[in-house]
């Protein structure tokens, strides 16, 4: 919630904020609109056009869609798109990659309904996905590829069932990927304490907040006409007029703030998951990507949300650290994501498939 202080040194009482407020923003219903459209099950496109959309509503760093699809003989494609790179977060693409590898594992689970058996084959940067036909197959992982989301809000502060940790750990299970479950109090502390330390790191890093900042969405028609991006109110902000919304990012995007958000966030959570590939290398960052996005698909299944607490393993001096506290040294974690029971936030919106297919 915006503090009073906050509202006064913007010039705006809680009814004028009220008054803008997402309920009631202009543009918002067509902003859910576009979501729902993107997301349609049968959208009337192509087989191929579905399978390129279902792929695109992968989980990706900071929604840049770092990818171009190409269908040649019995293939799909993944190319990785360096013009959509986050140099700063992420510097050797590491991000980039395990999107890729996110991308490729929705468009095999979503080849299968239609008639098609999917696998990926790494060559060099490049995912190829091979299809081959097969007997058509339902699957609760597909259907639940347009309600998958990252949902970056407190969380309900219950337990998840072993029985649906079991679940989870099945589906994010993948050669080449050790994952790691943590539910108890004092690891989760741990890990707070390395998400507080990186994000202090990367709030103190001016590069960082600007490359963040280029990659927000303030309002539903800055989210539309990109078709990419974080758009403020995935991230549980309030909707608000531009100009009031880059104001309020300088005034409340502050360490301390943040900092008591990832607390609120990691405390109501009921566990996280850590995902850590064998070798440092694209083919291993593809891998974790796959096996995080089954992790993702499965969760939404269950109704259990998940959203990325990154900052220990894109803090360099912390990744070691965070991998010697895993008893893992010689590792390097790729991923942290913490998971729990939470209401839904807005959906993020994708360009095109025309846009990203050569
Ligand atoms: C490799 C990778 C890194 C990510 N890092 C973060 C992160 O540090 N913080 C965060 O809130 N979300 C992170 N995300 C989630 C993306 O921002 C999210 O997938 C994207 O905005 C699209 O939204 P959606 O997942 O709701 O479809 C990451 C996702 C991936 C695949």
């Amino acid at each position: 919630m915006l503090s009073r202080r906050t509202l006064i040194t913007l010039g705006l009482s809680a009814a004028a904020l009220g008054a803008v407020g997402y309920a009631t923003w202009p543009t918002m219903g067509s902003y859910t609109e576009e979501a729902a459209r993107q997301r349609a099950l049968t959208s009337g496109n192509s087989a191929r056009g579905d399978l390129l959309r279902m792929a695109t509503l992968a989980a990706n760093g900071h929604n840049t869609q770092p990818w171009m699809f190409r269908f040649g003989k019995d293939k799909v494609s993944i190319l990785p798109d360096f013009t959509r790179r986050t140099e700063v977060v992420d510097p050797d693409d590491h991000h980039l990659f395990v999107s890729l590898g996110c991308a490729a594992e929705n468009l095999i689970i979503a080849a299968q309904p239609l008639g098609w058996q999917a696998t990926a084959v790494t060559n060099g940067t490049q995912i190829d996905v091979m299809l081959a036909s097969a007997k058509a197959a339902k699957s609760d992982l597909r259907q639940a590829i347009p309600l998958r989301q990252s949902t970056r809000s407190e969380y309900d502060g219950q337990q998840v069932s072993a029985s649906d940790i079991a679940l989870l750990k099945s589906a994010a299970s993948q050669e080449g990927v050790s994952v790691l479950f943590f539910t108890d109090r004092d690891a989760r502390e741990d890990i707070l304490e390395f998400v507080v330390e990186g994000n202090s790191a990367q709030m103190d890093d001016p590069a960082f907040v600007q490359e963040l900042r280029n990659w927000i969405r303030f309002t539903p028609d800055q989210a539309m006409q990109n078709g990419d991006g974080l758009f403020a109110a995935c991230s549980g902000n309030p909707v608000v007029p531009g100009w009031i919304a880059e104001r309020m990012f300088g005034l409340m995007f502050k360490k301390r703030t943040e900092n008591d958000k990832y607390r609120n966030h990691i405390r109501s959570s009921a566990g996280v998951a850590v995902f850590v590939g064998n070798r440092e290398d694209p083919e291993h960052w593809i891998k974790v990507g796959q096996s995080f996005q089954r992790f993702a698909l499965q969760a939404t299944v269950l109704g259990i949300r998940n959203a990325h607490i990154n900052q220990p393993i894109e803090v360099p001096r912390l990744r070691g650290e965070f991998a010697r506290w895993l008893k893992m040294p010689d590792t390097r974690p790729d991923l942290i994501v913490r998971f729990g029971r939470a209401p839904a936030l807005p959906m993020s919106l994708r360009r095109p498939v025309a846009d990203v297919t050569v």
